[in-house]
């Protein structure tokens, strides 16, 4: 404790520590933006101020004597700015330990009454029309929160194991993928496109061919992993797919592991490890802001999410899979059938109905997966593994990758794709080829997954999604 001649000069804390760490009688100084106000029949006003740090606002009271109470202090408004220095006194209202007793609130940015984050609840859908307001609200302020340490322990976890951080490019010619589902990154005037031989000229692009934005930094990544051993990406990754679902975005997040000698066991071990990281740090460091997802958001989720961590994950192969969907008799909207995609409905039926807790689905058949996979001895699966979860599904999707040359060459052959487009990536299978598997994690769906949200729109700050990109 400081002794009272330092009271002028009292320091700048977050609330979180005001709340949590402050010692009763120091002085301190806090800086955020009005939740609430009310005046007290006393002569004086409690205002509860947020400044992102945590969920819980600091009650400040500020009492009628002080200079600008009239003018200032009693009109404050939801959403101002302001800067209160004052003393931490042990609280006597329910709900928190201590307050901060004001001696002085100076008023920095004053919202006027138009400010639309009122005291009356707002839906979701209505707060994406105000990305820039809505992270002042208790839930996306608990999202961000959430999301930030889940980005924390996503570098913690991977450097721990000896993975090296990789950055791998944004704008790309090779279409990972192959699902042909990529934004184009061009410079060409659209309106007068130059032409050869009745085709677009793309020598005269930017970059002398056609350039898109990445759907994954996995082929580079296999670069990295056949070079460092293991490394992994973070990075925005990019779908131009008509997807106007609850767990799609065009933009978004993903991590992606790639380790060489690693063949498809160690590669799911590896992400039931990482996953089970993530839900150990969120709970363990999150726990007020999981508490509001809890209650407020979805009842049950961090029983839900215990559980996954005390439990080793269940794993079925897609044919399992299908033969116990078939069995299942539920009415699915798309049909059942062994070679076919499974949708979201058959996801969920796995992994809340019948499983109840994440799966790690495998050997998948080799015509609904990329050409990169490795194929499997029966030649018609490949060793492709996601990792399903109740409520949101597909987080995980991955493989072995192909490290023998000539079955790859063949693999390209019979999906069309063109040798001298991958030459570096046939060259990794020429120089050393080794096993080598990775996977990819989309961090929004985690983000959805760890908090309840409903919608994968409101676990990323700024959604872009068909038809829309605003902010
Ligand atoms: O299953 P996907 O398409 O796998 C890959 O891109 C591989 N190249 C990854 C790898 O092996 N390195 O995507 C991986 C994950 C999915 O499991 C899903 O969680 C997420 O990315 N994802 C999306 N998330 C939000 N919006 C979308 N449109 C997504 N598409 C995939
Ligand atoms: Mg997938």
């Amino acid at each position: 404790m400081e002794d009272s001649a330092c009271s002028n000069a009292s320091k700048w804390v977050s609330v979180s520590f005001a709340r949590d760490s402050a010692s009763i009688g120091e002085s301190i100084q806090i800086r955020g933006w009005v939740r609430t106000r009310r005046d007290s029949k006393g002569g004086f006003s409690f205002i509860e101020v947020n400044d992102g740090s945590c969920l819980g606002n600091l009650q400040v009271i500020a009492d009628a004597s002080l200079p600008n109470y009239s003018s200032e202090i009693s009109s404050l408004s939801v959403g101002s700015s302001i800067v209160v220095s004052g003393v931490v006194k042990a609280s006597e209202g329910q709900g928190q330990s201590r307050e901060l007793a004001a001696a002085s609130v100076e008023l920095v940015g004053l919202a006027p009454n138009d400010f639309p984050l009122q005291k009356k609840r707002h839906s979701f859908e209505k707060l994406r029309e105000w990305a820039h307001l809505r992270p002042r609200t208790n839930a996306f302020g608990a999202v961000t929160r959430v999301r930030n340490r889940l980005s924390f322990s996503v570098h913690q976890f991977f450097q721990e194991e000896g993975f090296n951080y990789v950055n791998t490019p944004i704008i790309t010619a090779s279409d990972c993928e192959g699902a042909g589902q990529m934004f184009r990154v061009t410079t060409l005037p659209l309106d007068n496109l130059p032409t050869k031989n009745g085709k677009v000229d793309h020598e005269k692009d930017f970059f002398g061919k056609p350039a898109f934005l990445t759907v994954s930094g996995q082929l580079e990544a296999e670069i990295y992993a056949t070079s460092m051993g293991k490394c992994y990406t973070f990075g925005p990754t990019f779908r131009a797919e008509n997807s106007n679902t609850s767990r799609h975005l065009s933009e978004f997040w993903m991590i992606e592991p790639e380790a060489a000698f690693f063949e498809l066991p160690d590669n799911m071990l590896l992400a039931e490890r990482f996953i089970k990281r993530l839900l150990t740090d969120v709970l363990g460091d999150c726990s007020e802001d999981m508490q509001f997802f809890e209650e407020r958001v979805q009842p049950g989720i961090l029983d839900a999410l215990r559980m996954v961590m005390n439990k080793p994950f269940e794993h079925m192969t897609y044919t399992e899979a299908v033969d116990i969907l078939t069995a299942s008799g539920e009415k699915f909207e798309f049909p059942v059938n062994w070679g076919a995609d499974l949708q979201a409905e058959h996801e969920r039926y796995l992994t809340e109905k019948h499983i109840c807790g994440p799966l790690i689905l495998y050997n998948y058949p080799k015509s609904i997966k990329p050409f990169y996979m490795r194929c499997n001895d029966d030649g018609r699966t490949v060793a492709a593994m996601d990792v399903l979860v109740p409520h949101v599904g597909e987080i995980v999707g991955g493989s072995q990758r192909e490290e023998r040359l000539p079955v790859l060459l063949e693999r390209m052959r019979e999906m069309n794709l063109d040798e001298k487009e991958y030459w570096w990536y046939i060259e990794l299978r020429k120089y050393g080829s080794v096993p080598h598997s990775g996977f990819g994690l989309g961090f929004e769906r985690v983000v959805q997954w760890v908090t309840g949200m409903t919608n994968i729109r409101d676990c990323i700050p700024f959604p872009r999604t068909p038809g829309s990109a605003e902010f």
